[in-house]
């Protein structure tokens, strides 16, 4: 073990391993010792395009040298041109760029009180959440994560947050009522293990918003931009959303998020009431747009399916007495006791990243870009890692 981390002036807040990684390629990790890894996680849904894709490196390049920064109190092409992008891929929606996924979660818990206040004069506003959910640490964000042991030692939270189960369309049902300005929902549940709503759950809170006035928010932190087989995993559950929050896989690894909107909603925001100095500066715009020409120009939407498919099967055969849920490759693996922490040790040892998104299940959100061969030695090393600890 060579961390220093346990004595380093870094915050304490993260258990990490005692790997290093300093290089990286496609769907390959490099460590400090040049052992190579195959990378299941993409920096946690991140990496979609892959490690260092050189057509992201030429457009940040390019633009590294031809301006960085000059602040959102002026125009700029990369930023004009990539809510273009993201409006053509989402029904026509405006883009507020920020640099996370829990500032775009915040941007449009911001637009929907404001949204609110001006359209139904709501002055005590609820925005109903899911049990389980996920979407980020600031206030406003951890207010709306369905964890209370995330939002304990930092009491009281910010009021106005309803949690009901994930995936009951009556519990969803029993929560609203004219209060409710806006139902925030991940379209599969990313943190909590991978969880899969029953068919018809999106639609169903869709029907609900439209009923009772209310705005439909689905976080696509982790699960959109291609992960799933679909630009946004809603698509498949055949709705449209009114605000669609974006980040991880946005800008190939440089920090970006972005809170798009229905125009009509988006208007709410008056200038002067929603800033951050560097979203959607050039050089992470640059970068998003060379990500959404890979995914398409690469086929990565499709690659997804395929190779998600391939994986479970790698997975099911290998792995019997495990459960693998998920879509494209947004996968949990379900084990059958908490034994992730132990299985994600073993598969680093033996080369594959992973993560014990919880104390029983392990995530695996490769690159997209991922080989049918990487897929085949990595299932192989995460069965025989899981055979050993299974027999142990
Ligand atoms: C669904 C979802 N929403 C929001 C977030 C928060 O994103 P960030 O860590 O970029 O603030 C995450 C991060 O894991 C997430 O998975």
């Amino acid at each position: 073990v060579k961390s220093t981390v346990s004595d380093s002036l870094v915050m304490q807040t993260y258990r990490r391993w005692p790997v290093e990684f300093v290089s990286g390629s496609g769907a390959t990790l490099v460590d400090s010792d040049g052992k190579r890894y195959i990378d299941l996680l993409a920096g946690i849904a991140v990496a979609s395009v892959g490690h260092c894709h050189p057509r992201i490196v030429a457009a940040v390049t390019e633009q590294l040298e031809r301006l960085i920064h000059v602040s959102n109190l002026f125009e700029t092409r990369p930023q004009q041109e990539l809510a273009d992008r993201l409006g053509t891929l989402s029904g026509g929606k405006q883009s507020f760029f920020c640099n996370s996924g829990a500032e775009a979660i915040e941007a449009a818990l911001k637009l929907a009180r404001r949204w609110a206040r001006d359209q139904r004069d709501v002055v005590s506003p609820h925005i109903v959440c899911a049990q389980g959910s996920f979407h980020g640490r600031t206030f406003g964000a951890l207010a709306a994560t369905g964890q209370p042991a995330k939002q304990q030692p930092f009491a009281p939270m910010l009021e106005g947050f309803v949690h009901v189960p994930y995936g009951d369309p009556d519990a969803l049902e029993s929560a609203m009522d004219d209060r409710v300005v806006a139902v925030l929902l991940e379209p599969i549940q990313g943190e909590a293990g991978i969880i899969v709503p029953p068919a018809g759950y999106l639609a169903k809170a869709r029907a609900l918003c439209d009923q009772w006035g209310a705005l439909l928010i689905l976080d696509e932190v982790q699960a959109g931009l291609g992960r799933t087989g679909c630009w946004f995993a809603h698509t498949s559950d055949g709705i449209d959303a009114d605000v669609v929050c974006l980040a991880k896989a946005l800008a190939g690894g440089l920090p970006m998020g972005a809170c798009l909107a229905r125009p009509e909603i988006a208007a709410a925001f008056q200038p002067g009431d929603h800033a951050t100095t560097f979203g959607g500066g050039p050089v992470v715009a640059a970068a998003a747009l060379a990500v959404l020409d890979v995914i398409e120009d690469e086929g990565l939407l499709e690659r997804a399916i395929v190779a998600g498919r391939r994986l479970r099967e790698w997975l099911e055969r290998g792995m019997p007495d495990v459960s693998i849920r998920g879509r494209g490759l947004m996968l949990g693996v379900q084990l059958p006791n908490a034994s992730a922490r132990d299985l994600a040790a073993a598969s680093l040892s033996g080369g594959v990243v992973v993560n014990d998104a919880t104390p029983d299940v392990i995530r695996i959100t490769p690159p997209l870009v991922i080989s049918d061969d990487e897929i085949d030695r990595a299932a192989t090393v995460l069965s025989e890692a899981w055979d050993a600890i299974r027999t142990a």
